[in-house]
């Protein structure tokens, strides 16, 4: 997969994308990734980017001109295998659709994604308008500009490319699997400062430990995320076997404080 970021920040996301998994996947050629600067398109003889909005308000807009140069000059710098159809243009905003593991899933199909992100009280509507194809928000809050969040974004759909993971990083334990949370996980050793480690898990009974950690799964995905067990029980709702349809408050102390009234 190819990702051009288009931001008026390239430096804050230098390191990110040479460490860690993300950094292995760029070494091994699964991903590249190309950063750009969006100053480079000003026509602006003192390299402005922004401007005053009409019919007045507080602060600033990127201005239209060099957003619709910059996403048109990356669209055409792919070589010709990544060159038709267009790369979605996704601009990273706060009244996007929310990102999500099933979101980042579908993104990580994709052959090449261009990154749009925003600065100052956001971007000219007629790039949204006109020149984005998609709008991704990281959450219900607002960050000074998108860079960081293109690089969340960039994480969680290059997690889901075939490869990207090691075999000792997998998908399936990970939380919202299954539209459920992560089971807690322990390593040595086997007890640590007077707290020890759940006994079943030195059962070798892997029955038994996947019952345990299902079990410990439903109950923290019921106390902490309500929406996501409803989802969860939906999905499951024909499957007689299951736990979540019969617990009804958690058994685990760790859990229990945090089940809504
Ligand atoms: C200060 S914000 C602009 C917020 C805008 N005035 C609004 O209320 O929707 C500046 C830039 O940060 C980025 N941004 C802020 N919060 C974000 C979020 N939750 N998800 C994705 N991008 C975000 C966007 O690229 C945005 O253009």
């Amino acid at each position: 997969m190819r990702i051009d970021l288009l931001t008026l920040f390239p430096r804050m996301v230098e390191g990110f994308f040479s460490e860690s998994i993300l950094g292995r996947a760029v070494r091994k050629g699964i991903l590249t990734i190309h950063v750009h600067d969006i100053r480079n398109w000003t026509q602006d003889k003192h390299r402005r980017v922004d401007d005053t909005p009409f019919g007045g308000g507080p602060g600033m807009l990127m201005a239209p001109q060099p957003l619709f140069d910059a996403i048109e000059a990356v669209q055409n710098l792919a070589p010709a295998a990544h060159a038709a159809p267009p790369a979605p243009v996704i601009y990273l905003c706060p009244d996007g659709e929310p990102l999500t593991n099933e979101l980042a899933r579908e993104l990580s199909t994709a052959p090449r994604l261009i990154l749009l992100s925003g600065h100052y009280e956001g971007i000219d509507q007629r790039v949204r308008d006109h020149a984005v194809t998609r709008e991704i928000s990281i959450g219900d809050y607002v960050l000074s500009n998108g860079t960081l969040a293109a690089a969340v974004l960039i994480d969680c759909v290059a997690r889901q490319i075939p490869g990207v993971l090691g075999e000792e990083n997998s998908l399936t334990a990970d939380s919202f699997n299954n539209s459920l949370l992560a089971f807690p996980q322990y390593t040595r050793p086997a007890e640590f400062r007077g707290h020890a480690v759940p006994s079943v898990l030195f059962s070798g009974d892997h029955g038994a430990i996947a019952r345990w950690r299902a079990e410990q799964q439903t109950e923290k995905t019921r106390a902490r995320r309500p929406d996501l067990f409803s989802t969860h029980q939906r999905q499951h709702a024909n499957t007689a076997t299951t736990t979540s349809t019969t617990i009804h408050e958690p058994a685990n102390p760790q859990f229990r404080h945090q089940v809504p009234a």
